[in-house]
């Protein structure tokens, strides 16, 4: 299959849409479209075509139990694909849509079940980005769409990784440059009980539990609200299926490095081969200098960011790729600690992770 590539430039958007007419239109015919979103490149399909949401799971060689997030290009319309059931669903959707959460509601049954994992509930997600936006109004239909990298592998946020992935499997691959977050968004579920409302944050994201504590004391709501981590949530069924799969791991094993003491012997029982280090600035050159003292010559090592966070947040999966481009053997990357924006970087590096150390 020939992909088209289509460069689109945030700032033209608004004279330049008319080059997303082609593959908006495709996308409504039942066709596979990525593109970018503020936090990472998805891949698209029509949420109301089965035949076409069959398609991802093929292409990403995605569990079938693992529901799609539907994307729309305005609140508004949020109503005739979900139900929105109380005050705090309501608060949430106000305060931050569009942007990088998304909030699961009750499925109204409308968009396909093969999307939806055949679950009662959908996920709900209005991207800022402008191209998305453009994109999906002109597509007029609600788009599925989970991180465009084949599955298991670092989600894509720029264009490379995507063609990477999906070149000669897709039709089109809408190029709008890095993604500005670089995770994925925040997953939320409210529930409500007798006495209390509680948010699960089920994949924390760039949106975190205190952003969602602020919104909750900025509100006057008529029950208590909680915010509570849900991902380890474990059963038969987790709530969001995507919990138990291995996921974001490169070809290179990512080791999470609290201790370097134990390098010496890690090494020596695993082997070794090239070695990168990922972190900020006094952890890179530490831990060079320790491994050279310890006789590794082959280092490659990365400046993950700098104190601005959100910069380590929109790399990780940039450098996870251009590790593996580099042949690199194992990374060893920084544990940036797990508060706020943090915790979510940290997450998607636990699941990643062959050894923690
Ligand atoms: O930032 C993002 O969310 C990106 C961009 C493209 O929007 N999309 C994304 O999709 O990360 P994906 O498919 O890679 O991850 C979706 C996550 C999975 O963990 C899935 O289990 C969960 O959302 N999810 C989707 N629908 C759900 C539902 N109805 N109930 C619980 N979890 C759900
Ligand atoms: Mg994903």
């Amino acid at each position: 299959m020939e992909t088209k590539i289509i460069k689109v430039s945030p700032k033209g958007i608004e004279t330049d849409y008319e080059v997303l007419i082609e593959p908006a239109t495709a996308l409504r015919n039942g066709e596979l479209v990525a593109f970018p979103t503020e936090t990472v490149y998805g891949i698209g399909a029509n949420s109301l075509l089965d035949d076409s949401v069959r398609k991802i799971f093929e292409v990403k060689g995605r569990p079938q139990d693992n529901p799609l997030i539907v994307h729309l290009h305005s609140k508004d319309i949020i109503g005739k694909y979900a139900i929105i059931s109380n005050e705090v669903e309501e608060g949430i959707i106000s305060k931050f849509m569009p942007g990088p959460i998304t909030v699961v509601l009750r499925n109204r049954g409308v968009v396909s079940s093969v999307a939806t994992a055949g679950l009662d509930t959908v996920g709900i997600r209005i991207p800022y980005n402008i191209i998305a936006q453009k994109l999906l109004e002109l597509a007029g239909v609600p788009v599925s769409a989970p991180s465009a990298n084949l599955s298991g592998k670092p989600s894509a946020t720029d264009p490379v990784s995507v063609i990477e992935d999906f070149k000669g499997r897709i039709p089109y691959i809408i190029d709008g440059g890095r993604t500005h977050i670089g995770i994925e968004s925040t997953v939320v579920m409210v529930k409500e009980e007798v006495d209390k409302f509680r948010i699960l944050i089920l994949r924390p994201g760039f949106i975190t539990k205190e952003d969602l504590e602020g919104f909750v004391s900025e509100n006057k709501f008529s029950k208590p609200v909680f915010v509570e981590y849900s991902e380890n949530f474990s059963s038969e069924r987790p709530i969001s299926p995507g919990q138990k799969y291995r996921h974001y791991s490169p070809k290179s094993k990512v080791v999470l490095l609290n201790d370097k003491s134990k390098l010496d012997e890690f090494f020596r029982v695993v082997g070794n081969g090239r070695i990168g280090i990922l972190g900020r600035f006094d952890f890179i050159n530490d831990l060079e200098v320790y491994l050279i003292n310890l006789g590794f010559k082959d280092i490659l090592k990365v400046e993950w960011c700098g104190n601005d966070l959100l910069e380590c947040a929109r790399n990780l999966f940039l450098y996870y790729r251009f590790f593996d481009r580099e042949g690199v053997e194992f990374i060893l990357v920084e544990n940036l600690g797990d508060s706020g924006i943090a915790y979510s970087i940290m997450n998607r590096v636990r699941k990643s992770a062959s050894y923690v150390l």
